[in-house]
């Protein structure tokens, strides 16, 4: 079974994701609901993923998916840009919040062959803080490319890097006790259930609080 964390506007699948079932693959997000780009004049971004969840707290029992897709937003933008309307924004100290917990909740529900496949848009240095915060992982690839992301803006890296989970022996755990300590370590509250029925409207609706 695979599961998409972030899964967003599930662009990159350009539809190839309609010929799997819910028994092979879960569509899932901290948010759902549809996102107008009326000022950019572009369609609006239709999030509907399976799960409304937050990857700090993944609502699924251990060692179930064989591979996790993970796309986290590009950037610490707001809603004003193009981007942070789209894909959603985290600050830097967000993200690296969100690397922690990823890299313990994804070894928990990941079975022991499992591996990631991870999206990284290069600002801010997140490409290297996602490699250092992975320690529950090997990395086996770092395939990169420079895009121009849109008309007028600054070149960038998008890096797809993949990484296998580690022995059992060698894990970090959601306790705390054998985790490297950070001060973004603590793990923001869970989603309560009435939360996800309210689709966010702007991006501080679903900031860590
Ligand atoms: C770059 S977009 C994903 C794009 C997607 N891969 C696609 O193909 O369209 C990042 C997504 O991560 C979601 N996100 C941000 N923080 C999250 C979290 N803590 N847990 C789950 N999803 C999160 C955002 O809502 C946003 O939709």
């Amino acid at each position: 079974m695979i599961l998409d964390a972030c899964c967003g506007p599930k662009m990159m699948y350009k539809g190839l994701h309609r010929q799997f079932t819910q028994d092979e693959i879960i569509f899932m997000d901290i948010r759902k609901g549809i996102f107008p780009l009326d000022k950019w004049n572009v369609p609006p971004v239709i999030v509907e993923p399976d799960i409304i969840a937050d990857i700090h707290h993944l609502p699924f029992r251990d060692s179930i998916f064989s591979l996790i897709l993970f796309d986290p937003p590009h950037g610490s933008f707001g809603v004003e840009a193009y981007f942070g309307a789209k894909y959603g924004g985290l600050t830097p100290k967000e993200y690296v919040s969100l690397l922690i917990w990823a890299n313990i909740e994804f070894a928990r529900v990941l079975t022991p062959d499992g591996y990631v496949f991870a999206k990284i848009h290069e600002t801010q240095e997140r490409h290297t803080r996602a490699v250092h915060n992975f320690s529950n992982f090997k990395l086996l690839m770092d395939i990169s490319y420079r895009s121009q992301a849109r008309k007028n803006t600054s070149e960038t890296s998008t890096h797809w890097l993949v990484f296998v989970k580690k022995s059992a022996d060698t894990l970090s755990k959601a306790d705390g006790s054998d985790t490297p300590k950070h001060p973004d370590q603590k793990r923001p509250r869970q989603l309560s259930r009435q939360e996800p029925a309210q689709p966010v409207t702007s991006l501080s609706d679903f900031s860590y609080p």
